[in-house]
């Protein structure tokens, strides 16, 4: 275990500023800035692991955390990242904001930006609602999941979860299973998977595997079986009934038989692949319990702890970028 003031001095050695004014999407990282994001994301893991956590790197900052869409893990993984990192953090119960007096996702935006945040961390049911927002105030915008588009720190924080199970993540086959249609984290883990090369593979129903899939640049499969031999990860999407439009599965029943993850499934993988999935779980819909919480397989947990370690990675990097244009 690292001692706090070395986990501090080596948390300075690594941070290096964001490339982009904004985290609205996948594309704007690239390689080599993944890479010493996630040295630094590592070097909050073992600041985390440690009795006392804090640093000072945004003491005097703002960080805004604006959901307009229910969220647990998401929206308190950035909140203690935010925390940990000594920022003022104000998360904004959307149902207690005038959003539910009829005010626009603009004006919300606008008026929370006169009160000068350095960094608005934002989630929302419209697809662009972060790209647009992004153009309408003047701090630094983190896309926390808009819509069906692009929830970029989930997939960091999966890659970061990834990296430290397999070393390296090129060269890594991974199944994306499941919802693929509504989902922003596929299309996320897509796009990063990508970039750092692992092979990427959709596996799902054809009624919930979007059109033009086969244009991401991965392979699609209509069969569990056939998609996941030869796979090292197996990523697990929640079945978002809340985005349907009529009903694409004949019933979850019938779902978990065709293409729920269960011990039988797993098999077909490659020995010793592992299963991740961003939560929250449908058990026994797309996962069933005993592979879900068996931790000889399963990352889930690790996920939820590296969101926090790259959340923190992400805004101390969005931060360092303020400060040199300050
Ligand atoms: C995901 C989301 O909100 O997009 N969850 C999360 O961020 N932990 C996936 C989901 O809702 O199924």
């Amino acid at each position: 275990m690292t001692h706090p003031a070395a986990a501090a001095d080596l948390i300075a050695d690594r941070l290096v500023p964001f490339p982009k004014p904004h985290f609205l999407a996948a594309a704007d990282l690239n390689p080599p800035f993944v890479a010493s994001l996630l040295d630094l994301a590592d070097a909050f893991v073992d600041l985390n692991r440690q009795s006392t956590k804090a640093l000072d790197l945004l003491r005097g900052r703002t960080v805004l955390n604006l959901f307009f869409e229910n969220s647990t893990r998401t929206s308190s993984s950035f909140e203690i990242a935010a925390k940990r990192l000594g920022a003022d953090v104000v998360t904004m119960p959307v149902g207690a904001s005038s959003v539910k007096k009829g005010e626009t996702l603009i004006d919300t935006a606008v008026t929370l930006n006169a009160m000068r945040p350095d960094i608005l961390v934002v989630r929302h049911g419209a697809s662009g609602a972060a790209a647009l927002l992004s153009q309408k105030v003047g701090c630094a915008v983190v896309n926390a999941g808009d819509g069906r588009h692009e929830h970029p720190t989930q997939a960091l924080l999966d890659l970061l979860s990834l990296r430290r199970a397999f070393g390296d993540v090129g060269g890594l086959t991974v199944a994306i299973c499941g919802d693929i249609a509504h989902s922003r984290v596929a299309r996320s883990n897509v796009a990063l998977l990508s970039m750092m090369g692992a092979r990427v593979r959709l596996i799902g129903p054809p009624t919930l595997v979007p059109g033009d899939a086969d244009r991401w640049g991965c392979e699609v499969f209509h069969d569990m079986r056939e998609g996941l031999v030869g796979c090292d990860v197996v990523m697990m999407l929640r079945l978002q009934l809340e985005r349907m439009d009529g009903a694409l599965v004949p019933s979850t029943r019938e779902y978990f038989r065709f293409w729920g993850l269960d011990r039988e499934k797993l098999a077909w993988a490659k020995a010793g692949a592992k299963v991740m999935h961003p939560g929250p779980m449908n058990r026994g819909v797309e996962i069933d319990s005993d592979v879900a919480d068996d931790l000889s397989v399963s990352l889930i947990q690790d996920q939820v702890e590296m969101g926090v370690a790259a959340r923190m990675a992400v805004l101390a990097s969005l931060s360092a970028r303020l400060e040199g244009a300050a």
